[in-house]
């Protein structure tokens, strides 16, 4: 069996032009153009481009971005003084840090600053808690989550009663993703690195979430025939056949588990995209929230 590609890059492209088209009706509701800030604090490569991935969108979509940048010896307070200035601008719908901040900093302080309504990157401590609780509901959802989320709906899955597993328990992914299966009534394992037997476990799984960022870690007899698998994962290997001289995997091994899996999501090309499609939806509930809708 042949594993159905799950498109994030098509789902996501979708998602993006709704969102565009919402943008228009608003403005053409005479409202102003909803409004994201991106506060990058360091010169980390990899959230540089995502940042810029992320301005690049909004542009697309009619989303005003205001871009921020600090240095990576800035103080607690600068951070902090910059995002409490964003909770106050009326032209700022959504605020987003970008992730890891530089040693030094704590990120749980710099979150928790950040106005909840604003928050559409579901970072909040507020918004996390209320996603791990029962019968509350978050404002935001962290976006790569809820992309993947999204993503199951398509493949048309039941997740209830499914047994899901999750390997690994990040903040920005696995534990939030965790918590959003175990809403949907799935049974949730997480896997982690002190897992004594990872394959066993895995091969339970219905659904896969593989989110540890080890390059191809997830093989073919680790997964059981037909499940779903979600991989989260983007790693750079060296391929001096590639101009680049790498080039991008997930955690999964590709060509192994799409011949055992029911679904699969590529790399790149599956979940990637949804979480800056999931950032754009969010600023734009997030605006349509602010304006008393
Ligand atoms: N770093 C990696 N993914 C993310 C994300 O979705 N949001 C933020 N703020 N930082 C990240």
């Amino acid at each position: 069996m042949t594993a159905n590609i799950i498109d994030g890059k098509a789902t996501a492209a979708q998602v993006r032009q709704k969102v565009a088209e919402d943008v228009a009706e608003m403005v053409a509701a005479g409202k102003p153009n909803p409004g994201l800030a991106t506060v990058l604090v360091g010169e980390d490569p990899a959230s540089q481009v995502y940042v810029r991935s992320k301005i690049r969108a909004c542009e697309q979509a009619g989303i005003e971005s205001f871009g921020h940048k600090l240095p990576a010896t800035a103080s607690q307070g600068e951070v902090e003084g910059l995002v409490k200035e964003l909770n106050a601008d009326p032209r700022v719908n959504g605020i987003l840090v970008q992730l890891p901040l530089p040693d030094g900093l704590d990120e749980e302080r710099v979150l928790q600053a950040i106005n909840l309504e604003k928050d559409v990157d579901g970072f909040h401590p507020v918004n996390i808690g209320r996603l791990a609780q029962k019968g509350r509901e978050s404002l935001f959802v962290p976006c790569t989550p809820s992309g993947i989320m999204y993503l199951l709906g398509t493949t048309g899955i039941k997740l209830e009663g499914a047994e899901a597993v999750v390997l690994g328990r990040s903040n920005i992914v696995g534990m939030p993703v965790a918590l959003l299966l175990v809403k949907s009534n799935a049974t949730v394992t997480i896997c982690h690195s002190r897992t004594k037997d990872l394959p066993g476990t895995v091969r339970q799984a219905d659904v896969l979430v593989a989110a540890v960022g080890r390059a191809e870690m997830v093989r073919g007899d680790w997964v059981k025939p037909g499940a779903v698998v979600i991989d989260v994962g983007i790693n750079r290997v060296e391929d001096p056949t590639i101009e680049k001289g790498y080039r991008l995997v997930g955690d999964v091994c590709y060509d192994e588990v799409k011949e055992v899996a029911g679904a699969i999501t590529p790399v790149p090309g599956g979940v990637g995209p949804m979480t800056i499609a999931m950032l754009l939806a969010n600023t734009v509930r997030a605006a349509k929230h602010q304006q008393g809708e």
